[in-house]
């Protein structure tokens, strides 16, 4: 992350910070007022900004960033949203740079707890993995993806994409 400019959308109250700490600059977005206090209050700095915006309205910015993170953001939103937020996204990506999602997912083999315990997210669009990568629009040609289900101590699956131009 060293020399990097980091973007991340839907960013809470900004539990990532840490990971980003190399960075040279990182700007946090979530349009709830209160996760964006909290993660001012905790980490905000010159290098590290939040600002409160409903990222489904993100404009075309002359700033660039290498990396865009949105992790836990794409099953907040609804199918057009989310194509609408990754192509716009995909505008503001320096030459190289990287978009990284992480998503509870579905798939055929999850027990019933695990399907329960997403039942009761917030996030009303948790998808099958082939869901979320029909969401990538097509100015994206290096598409990775994989899902975990070990990242948790709960029985949980989580979708990872990273996309580059
Ligand atoms: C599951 S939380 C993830 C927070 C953080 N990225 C993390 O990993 O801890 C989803 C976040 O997305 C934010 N969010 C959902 N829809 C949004 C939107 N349209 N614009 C901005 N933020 C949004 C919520 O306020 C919430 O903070």
């Amino acid at each position: 992350m060293n020399g990097k400019r980091i973007l991340e959308v839907g960013c809470g109250p900004g539990i990532w910070a840490p990971w980003f700490k190399e960075c040279d600059y990182y700007l946090g977005l979530d349009w709830n007022a209160e996760h964006i206090r909290q993660a001012t209050e905790k980490w905000g700095s010159d290098k590290f900004q939040y600002e409160v915006k409903d990222v489904r309205t993100l404009a075309k910015s002359s700033k660039k960033f290498d990396f865009v993170i949105a992790f836990g953001l794409l099953h907040h939103l609804d199918d057009e949203e989310s194509i609408e937020l990754l192509t716009a996204v995909s505008n503001i990506l320096s030459e190289g740079g990287q978009v990284i999602t992480i998503d509870p997912v579905f798939h055929d083999k999850q027990n019933l707890i695990a399907r329960l315990i997403k039942k009761m997210d917030s996030g009303k669009h948790i998808r099958m993995a082939e869901a979320y990568k029909e969401l990538v629009p097509n100015c994206f040609s290096d598409i990775k993806v994989a899902t975990t289900v070990d990242m948790l101590r709960i029985p949980y699956a989580h979708f990872f994409m990273t996309l580059k131009r």
